[in-house]
């Protein structure tokens, strides 16, 4: 199979593509081969910072079961799933966990599910930590990432009186609107308009603080980015406001049955028409391009490299 091997020190030659044989499952765990692969602002920021862990990176990865290990229930070989693998994503074949892997909706397409498995859960996670209620405003940051673009197209689903898309540059006003936004503001804005219920913020920074103050009072601001931050808390307790943490791989460790009920409702709400995943479909051998988009904050919606 046809795998990944990414090697950051070498600053000309990143990544390369080896030939290696494919893993075998142990007891617990699936072999997918995979259709398509994501590739994220996660992969990105291990690239710049130049360390990749030893197993290789993780990721979202829809495909077909191909081996059941020792002890696995409910899966057979053929089975399409989609789900999050936490190390050596970029490969034909990856080994999985079932806690981390649904079925795929014979309806829904490969690349569809691939910006659904990991982003749609992220920002439907977002939303319910944020505990969302319908009537409320929402401003979602990196509106237009592949998390972010299903962050504004579920708040306008579920019911949102007010949705705020924030992006880093103004071209992309036309592609967060289309996804339900009302309003659009740019990260550079000085002012980032009336207040909102609900921050979910995919970027961190100086964007954190940012978002706790454009919070109403009683508003809650949803932190899910690995960009960082720090928050003032004098300016929390005035109008009393949360910062709220949220991870889908610890998520996952503690809490497994609430990953595979939010993927049962981000099906549910495909199904009925209300999420239109956006992505960018490239080659395995276009990943160099795939990383470009990410790295030049170009991308609008998932970025997925087919594998076949
Ligand atoms: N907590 C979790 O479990 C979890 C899981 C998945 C993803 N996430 C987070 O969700 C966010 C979105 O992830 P994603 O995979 O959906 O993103 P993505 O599709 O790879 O999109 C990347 C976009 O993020 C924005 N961005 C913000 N900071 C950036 C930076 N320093 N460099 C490059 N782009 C940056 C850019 O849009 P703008 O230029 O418009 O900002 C860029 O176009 C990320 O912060 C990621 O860490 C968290």
């Amino acid at each position: 199979m046809r795998k990944v091997r990414f090697q950051p020190e070498d600053t000309a030659q990143p990544f390369r593509i080896d030939e290696v044989e494919a893993p075998v499952p142990g007891p617990g765990q699936l072999l997918v081969d995979t259709d398509v692969v994501g590739v994220s602002l996660a992969l990105v920021r291990m690239l710049r910072g130049g360390v990749v862990p030893q197993g290789g990176p993780g990721g979202e990865m829809v495909g077909r079961v191909a081996a059941v290990g020792a002890g696995v229930e409910g899966f057979r070989v053929g089975d399409r799933v989609g789900g999050v693998v936490f190390a050596d994503v970029y490969a034909q074949s990856v080994l999985a966990v079932p806690a981390m892997v649904t079925a795929v909706p014979p309806q829904v397409t490969a690349a569809e599910a691939l910006a659904l498995v990991r982003g749609g859960l992220v920002a439907l996670s977002a939303l319910r930590v944020g505990r969302f209620e319908p009537g409320e405003s929402v401003m979602v940051t990196a509106a237009a990432s592949g998390a972010g673009h299903l962050a504004v197209q579920l708040a306008r689903a579920l019911g949102a009186g007010r949705v705020v898309a924030a992006v880093r540059s103004a071209d992309k006003a036309g592609f967060v609107r289309g996804c339900g936004a009302d309003e659009v503001v740019s990260y550079a804005q000085a002012s980032w308009g009336q207040p909102v219920d609900l921050v979910l913020d995919g970027v961190g920074g100086e964007l954190v603080q940012r978002g706790v103050d454009v919070l109403a009072p009683h508003g809650r601001l949803v932190a899910f980015s690995a960009g960082g931050g720090t928050v003032d808390a004098g300016s929390l307790l005035g109008g009393l406001k949360s910062v709220i943490g949220f991870s889908v791989g610890l998520t996952s460790r503690e809490q497994p049955e609430l990953i595979a009920q939010r993927w049962g409702e981000l099906w549910e709400l495909h199904a009925a028409g209300h999420l239109r995943p956006a992505y960018h479909s490239l080659t395995l051998d276009q990943i160099g391009e795939a990383i470009g988009l990410i790295d030049s904050r170009s991308n609008l919606g998932r970025v997925l490299l087919r594998m076949a």
